[in-house]
Order: C-alpha cells, then structure tokens, then sequence
C-alpha cells in the first residue's frame, strides 16, 4: 500500500490503510495531529495541506472542497485533508500547525461570510435516554460514545446532500437548501425542486434510523445501553451567515423556520411519535410518504394551530435505500460476498483471468467491497462520489479494460448478492441493481 508523509517538522511517513482513505483519516488512524476543527465537513479550512509530490495519486476536488477552493482561490496544491482520497505515494506539509496559524485563520472566515436568505428544510435530531447514559457512565465513554454517534448520524444528512449546522449538547441542527444557482441552471420547476430535496431529507432521516439500529447493537454489547431519537423536519425562509463572538463565529442558519423545527422535534415527546414532519414540508409529499397520526397543535410561542405529521416511511420502496439496505444485508450475512464474486466472475469470465495474475484477491475483495460501499452509501449524492468513479475509469482504462467491459460484472455480482441473501432476496432488488451498476460504469467513463 502507499505512503502519506508530512515533510515537517521532520518527515514522519504514514501508511494508508486502504486506496480511497482520506488525508484526515489516515493522520488520525496514525496519532499524527492535524487540526480539523469543523469534524471534517470542508466547513473550517484548518485541516488544509500543501501537496510538495504525488497531486496525480490524489482524488480531484469534489464539490465541497471545490466550493471553497473557488472562493478563496487556491492553487491546486492546496488541498482540504477530509476531503481528499489517497490513490498512490503522496507528501505534503501542513499549514495550521499552531495556535498563531489558526488565528490567522479564525481572522479569515470572519469576513468569508455575510448574510444570505434561502429556503431550506431544518433537521433537528435529539437522543432520547443520553442523560441516564451520562449518570451512570464513565466521562470518557460519554464523550466516546456521543462522538461515534454524531458520526454515525451525520453521514446519511452529508450522503444525501445536507449540511450539519452544528451539534447541540446530544443533538444536531442540519438543513438542506435549494441552490438557487442550480435551480436556474436546471430544467426544474420550485416545486420539483422542491420535492427532490424534501425526498433527499426524508431519505437522510430514514437513513439514520437504519444506522441507529447499527449503533444500538453497538452500545448494546459494550455499554449495555440503548437510544432512540427523535426528528423534527421544517421548511422555509432561513438566514445564513456567520454569527457569534468575531473570535468565536461559526455559520449557522436563523429564522422562525428553525425555531418550529426545533419546536416539532420536541412535540414528539408529548405525542409518543419519534419523526415529525411539517405542512409546509407534507403539502409536497403527501403522495410519497406513509403517515401515522396527524397532529394539530399550536406550538409554543405561535398563535395559530398547525398540523404536523408523524412519518413512518416512503410509500413505494425507494430505489437509493434499497440499494443501500439490500448491500448491508447481504453483508451481514456474508462477509466474504467480495470474494463470492470474484470467484464467480473469473469462472465465467476466463478471458479476464490475465488482468489479475499479479493481484492479492483478498485485499482486492476488500477494496471492491469499500469501494462498494462508500458509493452506495452516497448514491442519495452522486456528486460527491464522481471524481473518485472517474478516477477508477481511467485506472482500470490504464489497465487496459474498456468502458464496455466494466458492465461485465454485473451477473457475478448479482450471483453474489443472491447467493449472499438466500431467502432474503428480493426480486425487485434485480432491476434496482442493475440500474445502480449502470449507472456507476456510467460515471465511471466520463
Ligand atoms: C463497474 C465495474 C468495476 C468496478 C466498480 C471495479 C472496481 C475496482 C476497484 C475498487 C479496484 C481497486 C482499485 C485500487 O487499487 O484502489 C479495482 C481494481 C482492479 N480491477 Fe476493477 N472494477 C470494475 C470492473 C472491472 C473489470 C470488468 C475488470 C476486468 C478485468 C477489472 C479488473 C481490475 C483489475 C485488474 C484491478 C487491479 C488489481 C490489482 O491491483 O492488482 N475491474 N477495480
Ligand atoms: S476538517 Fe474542516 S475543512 Fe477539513
């Protein structure tokens, strides 16, 4: 595997774990400090190096780091550590190495940010039971705990196009909003923009009771302890800027929006509900979504009565979930499915065969199945995931393995997913992936 190496104060040289790690991941796997104030969300710049060798053996800007590259103007050596893959040898020099350093930097986000409006859906999210976790726990274990929890919880709104806002105490304030700029540039009506992005939410808070039950049986085993959450989602006007004290500001999105948002996460505990959606956000979606209980209430501060809806589901299976529960399934039940597939696809495919005479087909069953993995988890945001698909594409193209080719794993790898799931498979999980698999050798050729 390759080498990371940070040039100073004197070389101290990283071994990655695995192709596609990040810069962040692999100076944090290793103890090596690197700033990254903001949890790696390309949202504070601090975790920012100097690429001195290797900038080819690196993934391309995705579109958060793009964003603020742009914006600030950087060379194409300067790259954001959370946001950048590893794919060979690479050494680079950290910029915040101290306090002063990061001074400097807090100085320059102050002006970054004036105030903007936009409409956008609010996301509040709240653990039921973390006081008596915190009352009968270790200090240690709490924040442990608490911060695998903010991961875990975090990747579906980042996977499916949000934003964390912040963590507040045991919760977290997210929202989604309506690029105006891509909304121009797009054949989409408001409402149809709209509706894809209250689909892209919904589908994050559904996301993240799946990985809740991952990180009960987690805490479970370990802790002897078990969570629930409960979820709020609002939509409308919000403002966005920077607010705070000038050495302390952070983005943060206000309004009346928040506020109800905030306010209907809360309502679940009186109403024995654990998501709770608005009219504004149910007037759009109310032929997509499987309710429980309509509720009206006049929720604290506001005179008039509104109507909230307690959410269970999409109505008709959505195609991105299934894709990413089928895969966690089939997991589950086989660890070696990689394997399975490759066993599979070289039987089949003898002609294939000479591409792999050098290769250690257990790391690359492990590689197929990360690969696999991550880009199934963001397929709620291709966008995050291209450049790393396009960079595949060229290097299996470098291997001389044509664009035409790649479509060729797709019955081995349906074989393994059958065979992994037994009786579990569903057959509408056939198209579904058949059309995943299109579309991923799609980004993968341009
Ligand atoms: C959609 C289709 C495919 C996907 C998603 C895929 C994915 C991957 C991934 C993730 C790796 C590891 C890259 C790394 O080292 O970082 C890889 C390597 C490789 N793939 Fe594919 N692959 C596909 C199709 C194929 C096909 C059709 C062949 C046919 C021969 C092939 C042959 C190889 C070879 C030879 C390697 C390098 C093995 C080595 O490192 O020795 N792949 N592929
Ligand atoms: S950790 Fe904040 S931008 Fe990378």
């Amino acid at each position: 595997m390759f080498d990371l190496s940070f040039l100073e104060p004197e070389r101290k040289t990283l071994k990655i774990k695995k192709a596609g790690d990040t810069i962040l991941e692999t100076a944090l796997a290793n103890h090596f400090p690197l700033y990254h104030l903001c949890g790696g969300n390309a949202r504070c710049t601090t975790c920012r190096v100097f690429v001195t060798h290797g900038l080819s053996s690196l993934s391309e800007r995705n579109d958060r780091e793009k964003t603020i590259a742009d914006r600030k103007g950087w060379p194409k050596e300067i790259r954001l550590s959370c946001q950048t893959e590893i794919f060979g040898n690479v050494d680079v020099q950290r910029i915040i190495r101290d306090e002063e350093d990061l001074k400097t930097v807090t100085s320059e986000t102050k002006s970054s940010k004036t105030g903007e409006e936009c409409y956008a859906a609010i996301l509040f999210l709240d653990i039921k039971g973390f006081t008596s976790f915190t009352e009968s726990s270790l200090a240690y274990d709490v924040v442990f705990v608490l911060n695998r929890f903010f991961q875990e919880m975090s990747e579906p709104i980042l996977n499916n196009g949000g934003f964390i806002d912040k963590f507040i105490g045991d919760g977290i304030l997210a929202y989604f909003f309506l690029d105006k700029t891509k909304l121009q540039s797009s054949e989409l009506s408001l409402e149809e923009a709209k509706k894809q992005m209250f689909v892209q939410a919904l589908r994050a808070c559904f996301r993240m009771f799946d990985q809740l039950q991952k990180f009960n049986s987690y805490v479970k085993e370990r802790f002897h302890h078990e969570f629930e959450i409960r979820l709020g989602l609002h939509a409308g006007q919000v403002i966005y800027g920077d607010i705070g004290h000038s050495d302390h500001k952070s983005q943060t999105v206000l309004g009346d929006t928040v506020n109800v948002a905030s306010r209907l996460e809360a309502l679940n505990k009186k109403t024995g509900t654990r998501f709770l959606i608005s009219d504004e956000i149910y007037k759009y979606i109310s032929d997509k979504i499987q309710i429980d209980k309509k509720i009206l209430t006049r929720l604290r501060g506001k005179t008039d009565k509104m109507a909230a809806y307690s959410v269970l589901g999409f109505k008709e299976k959505d195609t991105i979930l299934e894709l990413q529960r089928s895969l966690e399934l089939a997991l589950h039940l086989n660890p070696n499915l990689a394997r399975d597939f490759y066993v599979h696809f070289l039987e089949t495919k003898p002609e294939f065969q000479k591409f792999f005479q050098n290769t250690d087909m257990e790391t690359q069953a492990k590689k197929l199945l990360a690969m696999f993995g991550r880009t199934i988890e963001r397929f709620g945001n291709l966008n995050q995931i291209h450049n790393e698909l396009k960079n595949l594409g060229k290097m299996h193209e470098e291997m001389g393995i044509k664009v035409t080719d790649l479509a060729e794993i797709a019955p081995s790898l349906l074989y393994a997913l059958e065979k992994s799931l037994g009786e579990r498979f569903q057959t509408e999980w056939k198209p579904i992936w058949e059309e995943a698999l299109g579309s991923l050798v799609r980004l993968m050729s341009f």
